[in-house]
């Protein structure tokens, strides 16, 4: 088992257990709540004047459910919608095959919209803007500007680090939502559904221990819901118990808070290499084997939300509820340091 099994980035396996537990109506789409309500009275707005909607920007951390906003909305506004992510659109080229290939009122989702290569974003502007690009063809003196008209689209942005988003590109979305991760009754409620369309019949308690353990995350509560699953079925009588949530999950290396093996490393370098912190991002990269861009997507804003990690200028400090969750004592001169 890799440490990082459990990361909210999907890979494949997971794409399909995303689609398959996606939920395919409002109704189904559990959380979010205020921005259900602005999206659809937007797209009802867009309807009524028989235009499509505004550009709209979904930011939070991974897994917390925007590719399945863009699907319900595409769904409630009755238009295709194209799925692509920032890295592959390489160059100019591609997106104009992308953009002359939609159809009139379509909807282009960009997932990972702060990677997108600077010289490709400049052309988004205008087709953003005027629903047209110029080209440049040819170069030196022979070089020809062509205007090219492309069909009206909504794009929807989707993006984990909208701190590396240029300001040029943000401002040209019309309704920007930012995702906040769930709530223990809302993931209960996933688990829940998720249950009941993989048929496993599961108790009460179990339901509450998963989505304790699941970073406040959907894609991570239903992926730790098929490994209990797994154990439920090999080492149980096919029934999601507490007693077998509770191993299994223990098993997976999956702690009391949700935190898995990486999460601790960090925690624990920052407590016994930096003194408790501050820990700069590179320091802290270097010290754990941990990618920058995992540290700050992944491990640090989960960290942050359970309140063991503060971020400082100078740094991230642990708090005093990270040695108590690890068990090391924090001695009175140092818990002032912190
Ligand atoms: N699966 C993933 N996200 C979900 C959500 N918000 N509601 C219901 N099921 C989900």
């Amino acid at each position: 088992m890799s440490v990082k099994s459990f990361s909210p980035q999907p890979n494949d396996e997971e794409k399909i257990i995303d689609s398959a537990l996606r939920p395919r109506q409002w109704d189904h789409y559990i959380g979010q709540e205020r921005i259900k309500k602005n999206l659809k009275v937007m797209i009802n707005a867009a309807k009524e004047r028989k235009e499509s909607p505004d550009h709209i920007l979904l930011y939070g951390p991974a897994g917390l459910g925007k590719t399945t906003l863009a699907l319900l909305i595409a769904q409630d506004s009755n238009t295709n919608i194209k799925i692509t992510s920032g890295p592959v659109i390489e160059r100019a080229g591609d997106l104009v095959a992308i953009l002359t290939n939609l159809n009139e009122g379509d909807i282009l989702f960009i997932d990972e919209c702060h990677r997108l290569n600077r010289f490709v974003e400049e052309y988004l502007y205008s087709a953003m803007e005027d629903f047209k690009m110029n080209l440049i063809l040819g170069k030196g003196p022979l070089a020809q500007s062509l205007d090219l008209k492309i069909p009206r689209f909504t794009l929807i942005g989707a993006t984990t680090r909208l701190d590396l988003m240029s300001s040029p590109l943000r401002s040209r979305f019309g309704a920007v939502f930012q995702l906040n991760y769930y709530e223990q009754k809302e993931l209960e409620e996933i688990i829940k559904r998720s249950a009941k369309l993989l048929n496993v019949e599961i108790e009460k308690d179990a339901i509450e221990e998963i989505a304790k353990r699941s970073r406040c995350t959907p894609r991570i509560a239903n992926k730790l819901l098929k490994r209990v699953r797994d154990f439920a079925q090999i080492e149980g009588q096919g029934k999601i118990t507490k007693d077998i949530a509770d191993k299994s999950l223990n098993f997976l290396e999956i702690d009391k808070m949700g935190l898995e093996i990486a999460d601790r490393k960090i925690l624990e370098t920052i407590i016994n290499k930096f003194n408790g912190g501050p820990a700069g991002l590179q320091a802290l990269s270097a010290a754990t084997s941990e990618e920058k861009n995992a540290i700050l997507d992944i491990y640090e804003p989960y960290l942050i939300q359970l309140g063991l990690i503060k971020r400082t200028h100078k740094g991230r400090n642990v708090t005093k509820l990270a040695y108590d969750h690890l068990g090391i004592k924090c001695s009175k001169e140092q818990e002032k340091l912190l």
